[in-house]
């Protein structure tokens, strides 16, 4: 494949990773939910053989950690099983497939997490993205699985909008620190995604660069927060203490806190 003549076809288009990509690849196909619902085995494999892509990008998920632990069905079929179909239809056609997991595949037990690292999802939705990598590499060959952490983007609400929006209307927000990841720019993630299509097979760790708890993200966002301990906001999914990313395959990305500040900029440029 020649960088710039690749056919593209992106799933998940609506989301906040997905809105990212569409701008990054223009020319692509996209499908958003409304378009296609990977989890409909036959119209995924019948989609793909029309469009016949190069690359097929699935950011399409179910994505509310807490949500699936009740919707545990729902989740192993969209974040689980549908990315095997999506891998059965490329491999029928010969496209290579770009799809997403997570950090929290992983068990927090380590302090960082390199790519061959051995997973152990502690929550529904862990488990769920784990299964999805799993029916990838079965179902065929030529594939990228980009794990990435902590997204925050224009076009989803994450957690940089939720601090600003709670900032304005509580004294001191506070928010956790003994959770600890790595923050990224979904504009960053999806312009190395395109270099990523060209490279080999197999699994990449892509976060912005740095480390730092929940409380220090959010510190960086808005000035009224007051650290805490995870027992003073229980969640239905547990959620790993570490969940570190290291890439030791492509270039680093930048540091977050670069990605915030711009991303920042940008969202007062958009409010004027
Ligand atoms: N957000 C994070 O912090 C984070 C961290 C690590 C990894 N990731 C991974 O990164 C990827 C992108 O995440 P994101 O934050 O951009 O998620 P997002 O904003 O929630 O976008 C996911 C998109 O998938 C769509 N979708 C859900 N079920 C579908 C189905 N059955 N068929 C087709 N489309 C469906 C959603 O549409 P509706 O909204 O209409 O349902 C939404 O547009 C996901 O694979 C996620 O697991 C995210």
């Amino acid at each position: 494949m020649v960088v710039g003549t690749v056919k593209a076809l992106i799933m998940g288009a609506g989301g906040m990773l997905g809105s990212d990509l569409c701008s990054m690849l223009p020319d692509a196909v996209r499908f958003t939910h409304r378009d296609l619902d990977i989890a409909d085995r036959d119209s995924v494999i019948r989609s793909i053989e029309e469009i016949k892509p190069d690359v097929v990008i699935n950011a399409a998920a179910y994505t509310n950690v807490d949500g699936c632990e009740d919707a545990q069905e729902l989740a192993f079929i969209v974040n689980g099983y549908a990315p095997g179909y999506i891998a059965q239809a490329c491999s029928n056609i010969g496209a290579t497939l770009v799809h997403f997991s997570t950090d929290y595949v992983f068990d927090g037990s380590k302090k960082e997490y390199v790519e061959s690292d051995t997973t152990n999802p502690i929550s529904v939705y862990g488990e769920s993205k784990l299964l999805g990598e799993q029916e990838i590499s079965k179902n065929m060959d030529d594939y990228r699985i980009i794990r990435t952490s902590w997204l925050f983007g224009k076009h989803g609400k994450n957690f940089v909008d939720t601090m600003l929006e709670l900032s304005t209307r509580m004294d001191t927000v506070k928010v956790v620190n003994d959770q600890f990841g790595k923050p990224t720019y979904t504009l960053d993630l999806a312009s190395r995604t395109r270099e990523i299509i060209h490279l080999e097979s197999g699994i990449y760790h892509i976060t912005n660069e740095g480390m730092c708890s929940w409380y220090e993200f959010a510190s960086a966002i808005i000035d009224n927060t007051v650290p805490c301990q995870s027992e003073e906001f229980p969640t239905k999914a547990k959620r790993p203490d570490y969940s570190v990313l290291t890439n030791t395959k492509t270039t680093l990305l930048r540091h977050w806190t670069e990605a915030l500040e711009e991303y920042l900029d940008e969202m007062k440029e958009t409010k004027k």
